[in-house]
């Protein structure tokens, strides 16, 4: 469908959000999308082995050995062959180098499970819990070249309840971040909306 704007997937891992994202393009929950590609960094990674079964076009891209701009270069040579329109990195766990955000301006997303400016960086709801905050959630965000740093497109709250650990409010934020990304994907698809400083302001 060439009217469809094209999504690239970037992930490292289990790939849940890109299953969540693919989902909601299938229920057309998300409309005017569809995924062109996702890319692994690493061959082992569970979210490529389920986007060759869904016959997605799928790229490992080994990250390990390699210099950072050399593998960032050929992701965006992936990603340009394939005409992506926005970037999407969905537990991709590795940072972009400056050539990478330049060449996507605006145009890549991260999610991150905390409610940013707090905890950025690896083991977010661990942070949370020992922190001691009553809430958290999570934040997706376009991606500038500080990590986890970005304008905030859309965040999402969920409780800290008392006797959570890592693993039950990981759970919890992980539901929202399925409904969050899709909407923030979606608001950036659209076009409606500014960015003035910090802040993301719809229109
Ligand atoms: C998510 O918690 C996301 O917020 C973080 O990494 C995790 C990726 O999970 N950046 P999945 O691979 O999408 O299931």
């Amino acid at each position: 469908m060439g009217m469809n704007k094209k999504l690239g997937i970037l992930l490292s891992g289990r790939g849940s959000n890109f299953l969540a994202i693919a989902d909601s393009i299938a229920e057309e929950r998300l409309s005017g999308a569809e995924i062109a590609v996702v890319v692994s960094n690493l061959a082992d990674a569970p979210g490529i082995a389920a986007a060759r079964e869904r016959s997605f076009a799928a790229a490992v891209i080994e990250s390990r050995g390699r210099k950072r701009a050399e593998h960032d270069a050929e992701i965006v040579a992936t990603l340009q062959h394939h005409e992506v329109d926005l970037v999407c990195l969905a537990g991709y766990m590795r940072l972009l180098s400056p050539e990478f955000v330049r060449a996507f301006p605006q145009r890549i997303l991260n999610i991150h499970p905390s409610l940013l400016p707090a905890f950025p960086g690896l083991h977010a709801q661990r942070q949370a819990i020992e922190y001691g905050v009553s809430y958290s959630g999570c934040t997706v965000h376009f991606v500038d070249e500080e990590l986890d740093h970005g304008v905030i497109i859309v965040q999402r709250t969920v409780p800290v309840l008392p006797g959570d650990d890592e693993r039950t409010l990981s759970a919890r934020i992980l539901e929202q971040e399925h409904l969050a990304y899709p909407e923030a994907i979606a608001r950036v698809l659209s076009g409606n909306y500014e960015v003035k400083g910090r802040r993301y302001i719809a229109r």
